[in-house]
């Protein structure tokens, strides 16, 4: 994988081509540097300043200068997609760097987004793929400069923050499922969490039969891939005054097991760990910014499910953790299963709330399309202050109803529950499911199989893995830690 490296100072590099750009906003078009034939080409063209507009000179010296619109000055993640475009104009420039001159018409906020705008514009995922050609290299972009009043200094560091925790999100859900196996994925994890002092234990199949978290085992059975789970906890200094669980579905592949699925279906099913890429990338995040108050506990259960003699069946009847019996009509529908058992441990944590991500259900991309995820709580507070946190962090997040009525398609006749509803209304029997397991505890499910997975980049948001969810999730961890301060 690689992204540009960001400086926030002057390179010092000689005779690089440069592309030298200041930002503005719609409703603040009298910017002090649009002057002279700036001015002048602004008039000509009819510049807006709306997003993806800008303009350029030449100098005489060849190097490029210009104004990048940034949009309405209140829309959230704005400048991220400042930041794409003005990157984008530079790569079609051929210059060798960008340079962003931010003044005080810039809030700290935005500064974040420009940073974060910058590095995930500048990700690929080209681990796999052959060296470049020579020529292809002089061709690139190879630095983007962001110069800033000392004032938004600790704005950037926290936008570098941030992007590289999506970044690192969009690494573990590109690796394919041959290297991001259930113990790649939670040693990635360890390290992570490990680097910024946290507690971590990683279970592996012999604790998780002791303990009884059968439900994650039957899906894990059918892989020669053991199964693991992943649990690191945040604590801030001082007093705790909330603790919160993140679980995050990590299935590191998803064949349908016998349920199999149709091979078009089965295409990219490596990133049914996104929403414990989420996890992971938020915390990543929050082991950095060290938000005070809240402890944070960070599970991710993770298995394959595939097809061997030895793979669950359907009509098995399994019982979980939570002492439940779940009868098994769809091996497909595994992510429940495993994520039954995460949240009844999560439950054991006796944290305050619990917050689960995963790429649950088609029916959510049916319902919501590829780019929004549904968030589902019995809590309507608790669910507005996600989509709220969601829209700061411009993730795009909208409410799902836990339709009660739908409850007795989960009915089975000699267990307990069983993993399936009827054929409609499919994200919400799966929600209803996972609510059988999170007792009194205040608890969201947000299912992220839409946009966990970009077919093609829009913007900022680059084909593949999204990273989708960090953001959201580290806002909103952030919020609560501003909300104990008040
Ligand atoms: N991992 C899939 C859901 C999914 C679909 C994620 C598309 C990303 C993109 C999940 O395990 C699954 O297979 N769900 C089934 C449930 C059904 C059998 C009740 C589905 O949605 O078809
Ligand atoms: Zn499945
Ligand atoms: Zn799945």
């Amino acid at each position: 994988m690689s992204t540009l490296p960001i400086l926030f100072e002057e390179s010092g590099v000689e005779n690089a081509s440069t592309l030298r750009v200041f930002l503005i906003f719609e409703d603040h078009r009298e910017h002090p540097k649009l002057k002279g034939d700036l001015a002048l080409e602004a008039a000509r063209t009819g510049f807006t300043a709306a997003f993806g507009k800008s303009i350029w000179l030449q100098d005489g010296l060849g190097q490029f200068h210009g104004a990048v619109g940034a949009g309405k000055s209140d829309t959230f993640g704005g400048l991220r997609r400042a930041a794409f475009h003005a990157i984008e104009k530079a790569r079609a420039l051929r210059v060798d760097e960008i340079v962003f001159e931010l003044d005080e018409s810039i809030r700290p906020e935005q500064a974040v987004n420009l940073v974060e705008g910058a590095l995930l514009s500048s990700y690929s995922f080209d681990t796999h793929k052959k060296e470049k050609t020579l020529e292809e290299k002089t061709a690139e972009l190879k630095r983007i400069v962001i110069l800033a009043p000392d004032a938004l200094q600790g704005a950037l560091e926290r936008g570098k923050v941030l992007g590289e925790a999506v970044v690192f999100a969009r690494n573990l859900s590109n690796e394919g499922p041959s290297v991001c196996t259930p113990r790649w994925l939670v040693e990635q994890a360890r390290e992570r969490a490990e680097a910024a002092g946290m507690k971590v234990t990683v279970y592996d199949e012999d604790e998780l039969r002791s303990r009884g978290f059968n439900l994650h085992l039957a899906v894990a059975r059918g892989s020669e891939e053991p199964a693991r789970l992943l649990h690191a906890t945040y604590t801030p200094k001082g007093e705790i005054k909330r603790t919160i669980a993140l679980v995050g579905k990590g299935i590191t592949f998803d064949s349908g097991g016998y349920s199999i699925k149709p091979a078009d279906s089965m295409t990219d099913m490596h990133i049914d760990m996104g929403g414990g890429a989420a996890v992971i990338g938020a915390m990543a995040a929050i082991g950095e910014l060290k938000p005070e108050h809240v402890q944070v506990h960070f599970i991710v259960p993770a298995a394959e499910n595939l097809i061997s003699g030895n793979a669950y069946k359907v009509n098995e009847i399994i019982r979980g953790l939570s002492g439940k019996t779940v009868e098994i009509h769809n091996t497909d529908a595994e992510g429940r299963l495993l994520l039954a058992d995460a949240l009844t441990y999560a439950t054991q944590q006796k944290v305050d709330e619990i917050i689960d991500c995963a790429t649950l259900t088609g029916a959510a991309v049916v319902g919501l399309g590829e780019q929004t995820a549904g968030v589902f709580s019995p809590d309507n507070d608790f669910r507005n202050a996600l989509v709220n946190a969601a829209n700061t962090a411009d993730e795009l997040l909208w409410p799902m109803p836990l339709v009660e009525r739908i409850e007795p398609s989960l009915k089975s006749r000699v267990a307990d529950l069983k993993n399936i509803g009827g054929r409609w209304g499919g994200a919400i029997s799966a929600a209803l499911f996972l609510k059988h397991f999170v007792g009194e505890t205040r608890w969201a499910h947000i299912d992220l199989a839409g946009p966990a997975m970009a077919d093609s980049a829009w913007e900022y948001i680059n084909a593949g893995g999204t990273g989708y969810g960090v953001l959201l999730l580290t806002q909103y961890i952030e919020s609560q830690s501003a909300a104990q301060k008040r």
